[in-house]
């Protein structure tokens, strides 16, 4: 049982007081009795000498024996005892043996003693007088005695008295006791309740100064250490938030485990890229929060081996991303690994683009390739004697030149959509009159389409405005009333219709030619992206149209989408908004 200093000191005072107590009254008890005792043996030793010498009035006349009982009249109480012994040493009353002080007597000195009496079987005190004749001689001696134990009884009478003053002693001691251990304790309870506050984190708070010495530089001690404490875990707090502000901010997504595999550290790119809610997986195993088992096993792999890893991640590891991931294990200060730190950056953008990247020179090698071979082909033959033949050399000649056209026109759509792409173009925005764009259009295409034997047809509501770059937008209406127009069969038709509506304008280009299948609909908008390749061939397209249209719309602030059923038709429909 845990005892309080109050309870302690109040005990050890009792006890202390109770101690001198007992010393005090054993030593006083003694002292009196040893006063009482000499008073005692003084009082005994006077009556001896009293009836000594009152014998001696009667010494000459009569015997001892006869003046017996006159001694015994003088016998103050009960059990005194008063002897005459005779000059032949013989008692003439109650037996008095042999003893120091009755030598003494007969030698004519009084003299006590106290001693023990074995015919009584107590102490006693003695007291013995020489009983003198008429000649002077020693006609015998009276001895007297009295039980020590009256002594005693003496004393106890004394103890009601000193028993009260014992208690009140006591209590006195109990009250100043208590009294002065608050006095003590109160400092070192403030003291405590201040301490209790800190540990529950309120660092404001401070100990009260007593005055006391000791206390005082207790609790001067005391708040000095708080108030480094505070400045220190502030110290501590700011550092933290830096660091946890650094690693939350990242861009990259950090993800650290402890020893045993629990979640120690996720930043916000970590819980978005591992869509995990912090919260509930703090603190716990990292296999069971994050999916997917190979980052848990490579930070385990990094906390057992010690060694650095570095990893791709297919699709499929962590969602549907390509996540690149470097895996730390983290030591303490005697160099221990303590857990591990994985940093995982989302590469799914940057190898996509790296393989359009691939793609794109494979297919501009191959798309040069076609026309380049044509010319060589033509012109060798050309040059081993066809020239000779002036209708040949001119055909030839004339698809040699279509080819360069070709080369021309394939050179021209890649720097345009590179442009694009990079976002170096900028638009010459101007108020665009969209029946009149759309009117010019088709009126310059209306040739092909009769050449094709195709229906051009449009529809505009007059007064329809956006502001726009009039050339750019012309190259996309362009673009896809030309797809509509090579890939309708003769005898189709092909309807250029627009819609206001709500802050922008729907311009569609629909045909009722062979349409894009389900497999191709979603990528027609990928550069060098032909639906049926075999065929698209032979009409020219390079598959660039509709990319460098799409990213001109969208630099507009619009949208494009296309809908189409196989060998019914297909509709383009564009926005471009009316408040840019
Ligand atoms: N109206 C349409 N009907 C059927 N297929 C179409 C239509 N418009 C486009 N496509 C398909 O989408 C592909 C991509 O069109 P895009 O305009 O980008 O290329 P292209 O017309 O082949 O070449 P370019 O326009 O560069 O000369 C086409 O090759 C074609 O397969
Ligand atoms: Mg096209």
């Amino acid at each position: 049982m845990m005892r309080s200093i109050r309870w302690k000191l109040t005990s050890s005072y009792l006890l202390l007081v109770v101690l001198v107590l007992v010393i005090v009254t054993a030593y006083v008890t003694q002292a009196l009795h040893r006063s009482y005792v000499s008073t005692y043996a003084y009082v005994v030793a006077t009556q001896a000498k009293v009836i000594s010498l009152m014998m001696r009035e009667y010494a000459g006349k009569r015997n001892l024996a006869e003046l017996q009982p006159m001694a015994q009249t003088l016998k103050w109480r009960k059990e005194a005892i008063i002897a005459l012994i005779d000059a032949t040493g013989r008692s003439t009353g109650p037996d008095a043996a042999a003893s120091p002080e009755l030598e003494k007597a007969f030698a004519g000195e009084e003299s006590q003693a106290v001693r023990f009496d074995p015919a009584t079987g107590e102490t006693r005190v003695f007291a013995a007088a020489p009983i003198l004749g008429p000649d002077n001689r020693i006609a015998g001696v009276v001895q007297v005695s009295a039980p020590e134990a009256w002594v005693w009884r003496q004393l106890r009478r004394m103890a009601p008295a000193l028993g009260t003053a014992s208690l009140l002693g006591l209590v006195a001691a109990f009250i100043v006791g208590m009294r002065l251990s608050r006095r003590i304790t109160r400092p070192l309870e403030e003291l405590g309740h201040a301490a209790e506050r800190i540990s529950t984190g309120d660092f404001a708070s401070r100990a009260p100064v007593d005055e006391t010495a000791e206390l005082e530089r207790l609790g001067r001690t005391f708040n000095r250490m708080t108030d480094r404490l505070q400045q220190t875990i502030a110290e501590i707090t700011t550092e933290r938030k830096k660091l946890e502000a650094i690693v939350s901010g990242m861009t990259d997504a950090v993800v650290a485990t402890d020893r045993h595999g629990t979640l120690m550290l996720l930043n916000r790119a970590a819980t978005d890229l591992l869509r995990a809610d912090p919260a509930g997986a703090l603190g716990r195993p990292a296999r069971e929060t994050i999916q997917g088992d190979r980052l848990p096993a490579m930070l385990e792999d990094a906390t057992a081996s010690g060694r650095i890893t570095a990893e791709e991640l297919p699709p499929g590891s962590v969602g549907d991303r390509v996540v690149e991931v470097h895996c730390a294990p983290y030591r303490d200060d005697q160099g221990e690994v303590i857990g591990a730190v994985a940093v995982l950056r989302d590469v799914t953008e940057l190898r996509h683009s790296e393989r359009l990247r691939r793609e794109l020179t494979a297919n501009v090698s191959h798309e040069l390739r076609t026309p380049l071979t044509s010319i060589k082909g033509f012109t060798e033959t050309l040059l081993d004697g066809a020239v000779r033949d002036e209708a040949t050399s001119r055909r030839f000649l004339t698809i040699i030149s279509s080819e360069a056209d070709r080369l021309v026109k394939l050179v021209d759509d890649l720097l345009d959509l590179s442009q694009l792409e990079s976002k170096r173009v900028t638009l010459d925005l101007r108020r665009v009159n969209v029946a009149a764009l759309v009117a010019h259009t088709v009126d310059k295409l209306q040739p092909l389409a009769q050449g094709s034997g195709l229906l051009l047809e449009q529809a505009a509501p007059p007064e329809v405005w956006v502001t726009a770059d009039r050339d750019r937008l012309e190259q996309v209406l362009t673009n896809l009333i030309d797809n509509a127009l090579k890939y309708t069969p003769t005898g189709g038709r092909v309807d250029v219709r627009v819609a206001q509506a709500d802050r922008e304008v729907e311009i569609s280009v629909s045909d009722t030619g062979k349409g894009i299948g389900p497999a191709d609909l979603p990528h027609v908008f990928e550069r060098f992206y032909r639906a049926d390749r075999s065929r698209t061939r032979g009409s020219g397209g390079t598959g660039l149209g509709l990319a460098i249209a799409r990213h001109i719309v969208e630099a507009h602030g619009g949208r494009i989408r296309v809908d189409s059923l196989l060998d019914e038709g297909t509709t383009f429909l564009f926005t471009i908004p009316q408040n840019g």
